[in-house]
Order: structure tokens, then sequence, then C-alpha cells
């Protein structure tokens, strides 16, 4: 196994293919993995598969599944991530389908971090005489799959926190007023984020300013996310339309110093309540992944919210819609509380930008998230 340069530009062609397959489904797979599969003979693509969601195919499956016995036997078989190899799930493992199936060669980026299937397809493709090919595209897949891969080495949500600006970095103007600071374009825009995302998160104060309601509301595509407001004391008004709606759309408050009172109140409204210090992000992150499983939280809270993220250096990814505004020194900034000397700046990496009206949608990766390539295993 290694890669052979002679066959990059092709098979970097269908590697790509994968990643565009995969990203379709952005929004649906969590807290799987987002993987596309593209199955090439003599250079034409046969079949194609994606993963579309937990319990259903394997990209890998998928893609064999329409494609003739005869036709797949000596073909390629490229992947974004490793083929699984264990039977510790819902579907069958795709290794060994691989290799019964009589595919000659298979290409993927990088080793699974999983546990459960890392390297394990090795001596499976081995043992059934195929030629494997890993380290290409991997910086491109290792970003596609942000998610899944903090989800898997860090075992906490991946965090995208996300602010709509005016061009001097203000969210709100100086009586708390932010509706609306972006256009409708972008509007539509934090909808699709909602969407990709499992939960959508916000402080007490934003809660209580804006009166939010924080679902799904525009987009092709709709499903339920979980809303979450993080309040030491869980203030949340009874009467907010977050309140309001939580016997139809699920609402967790995470707060610490939650009174017996209000924990009822909370209760009878049918909003969990996690009893947890809200400012200890790290504790907070891994619990809404290991036991509420949420892979990504959207945070749209305020700029306390923004700058307490910021300064626990857990805020994977930031996506700032900037308007063509400015409102000033007494308006409300976008990150609070943060105090930093030029030289320990935290620094981020420009990922994608995108025109959105008259915004612009900078999106941001931290220097973790960027540099997530160098924890795999090629
Ligand atoms: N333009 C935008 O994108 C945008 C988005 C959201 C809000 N806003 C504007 O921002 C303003 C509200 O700002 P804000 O800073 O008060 O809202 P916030 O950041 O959403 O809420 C802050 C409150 O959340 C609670 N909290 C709990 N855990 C926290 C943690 N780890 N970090 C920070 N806060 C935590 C605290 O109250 P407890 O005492 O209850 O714990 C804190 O006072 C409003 O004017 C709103 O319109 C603008």
């Amino acid at each position: 196994m290694s890669y052979n340069d002679a066959m990059s530009s092709t098979d970097l062609f269908f590697l790509r293919r994968c990643l565009t397959l995969a990203c379709r489904e952005e929004g649906s797979v969590s807290p799987n993995p987002l993987v596309g599969c593209v199955i090439v003979k003599n250079g034409t693509i046969i079949s194609e598969g994606r993963h579309k969601g937990p319990g259903l195919a394997h990209a890998e499956a998928d893609a064999i599944s329409r494609a003739s016995v005869a036709r797949l036997k000596g073909a390629t078989l490229y992947v974004n991530l490793e083929p699984c190899s264990h039977t510790d799930k819902r579907t069958p493992p795709c290794a060994q389908a691989i290799a019964k199936a009589g595919i000659t060669r298979v290409v993927y980026p990088f080793q699974d971090p999983n546990p459960k299937t890392k390297g394990l397809s090795d001596k499976i493709f081995r043992d059934a005489g195929i030629d494997f090919s890993r380290g290409l595209l991997v910086r491109e897949s290792a970003v596609v799959n942000r998610v899944y891969l903090t989800n898997i080495t860090s075992k906490r949500s991946f965090v995208s926190l996300k602010l709509g600006t005016t061009m001097d970095g203000r969210i709100a103007d100086k009586s708390g007023c932010s509706r609306w600071i972006t256009g409708n374009d972008s509007q539509r825009f934090v909808h699709s984020l909602r969407f990709k995302s499992d939960a959508v998160l916000i402080g007490s104060g934003t809660a209580a300013s804006d009166n939010p309601q924080l679902t799904i509301r525009y987009g092709r595509k709709r499903k339920p996310v979980t809303r979450i407001v993080l309040s030491r004391e869980g203030r949340i008004s009874q009467s907010s339309a977050l309140a309001q709606s939580a016997k139809d759309h699920p609402l967790i408050v995470i707060g610490d110093r939650v009174p017996e009172k209000k924990a009822a109140i909370l209760s009878r409204l049918g909003i969990k309540l996690i009893t947890c210090d809200p400012r200890d992000w790290e504790t907070l992150l891994a619990i809404l992944f290991t036991q509420h499983q949420i892979g990504r939280v959207l945070t749209e809270g305020g700029g306390e919210v923004a700058g307490s993220l910021v300064r626990s250096g857990l805020a994977d990814e930031i996506i700032l819609i900037v308007a063509p505004k400015l409102l000033g020194d007494a308006a409300v900034p976008s990150f609070r509380g943060l105090d930093f000397p030029l030289s320990e700046a935290p620094e981020f990496v420009l990922f994608r930008k995108r025109k959105l009206g008259s915004d612009f949608a900078l999106h941001y990766l931290s220097r973790r998230t960027a540099c997530l390539p160098d924890l795999l295993k090629p």
C-alpha cells in the first residue's frame, strides 16, 4: 500500500467527486461521517453512492448495490474515508462487501480514526489481493469531515460560532436592537446552517432581548433541531417563544444554579434541564456529544457567549456575516471580554467566503480545525 504519483490526477478527480456526493448529505448523517463513493471501470464511472444517515446504507454499499455484479469485477472504488470493517452496527461491514464484489483497487484519503475501524480494512484488502492507496486529498477530506473527526478524536460536540455583524464588528445597536443587521439572503443562509447542525445555542441575554424561535423555517430541507439556552440560574421567560414551543421543538436549558422552583417550571413547560456550569465549555460540549448525540452545535448567542467561547479555545469555526453598515462605539461588540496582546491573538484560517445579497459570509476555521489532517494517519 502506498500512493502512486502516476495515478494522481485521475484519482484526485474521482476522490473530489466522492466529496461532492458526501456533502449533499450535510445535516443528515450526524453522528456519522459524510461519505461519498464512486466506482470506476476503464476510466468511466459505473456507479455512485452516498451515506444518507444513521442506520442507512454506507456509501460503498450504496454504490455497490447500483452496479451489476459483472461490472464490479476488476473495478476501482473511491471513497473519502476508510471503509468500515466492524460488525458492531446496524449496517454490514463495507470492506468485506468490497472484497466480495471482486473490486481490485480501493483509493481513500486516510484511515478512519474511529478505533472500531482504524486500519482494520488493511488485512481484509491484503487477504483479498486488493491494491489499496491512501494519502491523497487528505486536507480537503478532513475539512469536509471536520465535525465527525472532532467528535471522534475529542469526544465532544463541534462548535460553529455564527454572528451577524456590521463592518465595525457590532452585533446590535446601543439599545440592544439587532433586527435586522443582515439582509434576507443572510437570514436564509442562517437557516441552512441550522439545518447542518444538531443544535442551536444562545445565552440568556439573547433569549431575553430577541425572543427568538431558533427553528428552521426556510429552505428545502427541514428537521427538528435542538435549541439550547445557557443560563446559570435558568433565566428564560415562561412566555418566550422558546419556552412556548418547547413541547414541539426540543429545548434544553443548561445551568448550575437553577432553583428547584424554577426547575419544576421548566419541566412543566417540557424544557429539559442539564445541570452543568455553562461557562465550562469543555464539560458542556462533552455532555452534549456523549449524552445527547449532538455532533455539531451552532452558537447564535450574543457577545458574551461568543467571547467566552473564543476564550475557551473551543470555537472550531467562526462564521461572520458582515453587513455593509456601521453602528459605532456605543453599539454591542461581537466578542465581549477578550483582551489579547497582538502576539497572543487567536488566529483563524479563512476557509470560504460567500456573497449574500449585500452582505458577505466569512467562514473561518480555528487553527485546530485546520490542522485536523495532522492528527490523521494516512
Ligand atoms: N447580531 C447577532 O448575530 C446577534 C446574535 C445574538 C444576539 N445579538 C444581540 O446581542 C445582545 C445580547 O448579548 P448578550 O451578550 O447579553 O447575549 P448572550 O451572549 O446570548 O447571553 C449572555 C448571558 O448568557 C448567560 N451565560 C451562561 N453561560 C454563558 C457562557 N458560557 N458565556 C456567556 N454567557 C453565558 C449569562 O447569563 P446568566 O446569568 O443567565 O447565566 C450571560 O449574561 C442583544 O442585543 C442581541 O440582540 C446579536
